[in-house]
């Protein structure tokens, strides 16, 4: 495992990570959003909650490709390029977390509760998932080492956002 291909790999999944962030801070001016699942149930429990919005799903595109852009023009590298990773790898992180939502859902677990692993890790497999199927391949021991900082720095940073009134459940 070198430092190299730890940098490598975390230019992949940082917009992944300010995607992950971006709704909560964008909530506070969309308010509750449009939920994507319409209020559509599956045996009498939500399909996804009113937790995950199509505001949401924008916003963390967005901030995704805006972080991509970041990275090009900052480490002087294609910004096209990064541009589209950024994008990608955000849209993948918001996939990650709807899918994360619809298992807490079938497992009869209410919008906002904790899912140990799961709410930590979901949209970072989402983005790992999208990034793979478009053909980036990252080295499998930083993207473990990167799971392990991510599942710390998730609490972090959840536990920041519930004491700073951004969240209303520290999870
Ligand atoms: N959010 C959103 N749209 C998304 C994802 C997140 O609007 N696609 C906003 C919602 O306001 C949500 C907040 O970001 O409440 C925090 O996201 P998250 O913790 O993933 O959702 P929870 O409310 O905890 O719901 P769940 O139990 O389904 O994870
Ligand atoms: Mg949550």
């Amino acid at each position: 495992m070198d430092l190299r291909s730890l940098f490598e790999t975390l230019l992949y999944i940082l917009p992944a990570m300010t995607a992950n962030g971006s709704p909560v801070v964008a909530s506070r001016f969309y308010g509750k959003g449009t939920p994507i699942d319409g209020g559509r149930s599956l045996g009498g429990k939500r399909l996804l909650g009113d937790g995950k919005t199509w505001e949401g799903l924008a916003t963390g595109t967005i901030v995704g490709l805006l972080t991509g852009i970041i990275i090009g023009v900052l480490l002087d590298r294609p910004v096209a390029y990064w541009a589209s990773i950024g994008a990608l790898s955000g849209f993948g992180a918001m996939l990650g977390d709807i899918v994360g939502s619809f298992i807490k859902r079938r497992l009869g677990l209410p919008r906002g509760s904790p899912a140990p692993l799961l709410d930590q890790l979901d949209f970072y497999v989402g983005a790992l998932v999208v990034l793979y199927f478009v053909g980036v391949r990252l080295s499998l021991s930083s993207v473990i080492i990167w799971a392990v900082i991510i599942f710390f720095l998730h609490r972090a940073t959840n536990y920041l956002a519930y004491k700073l009134k951004l969240k209303s459940v520290p999870h």
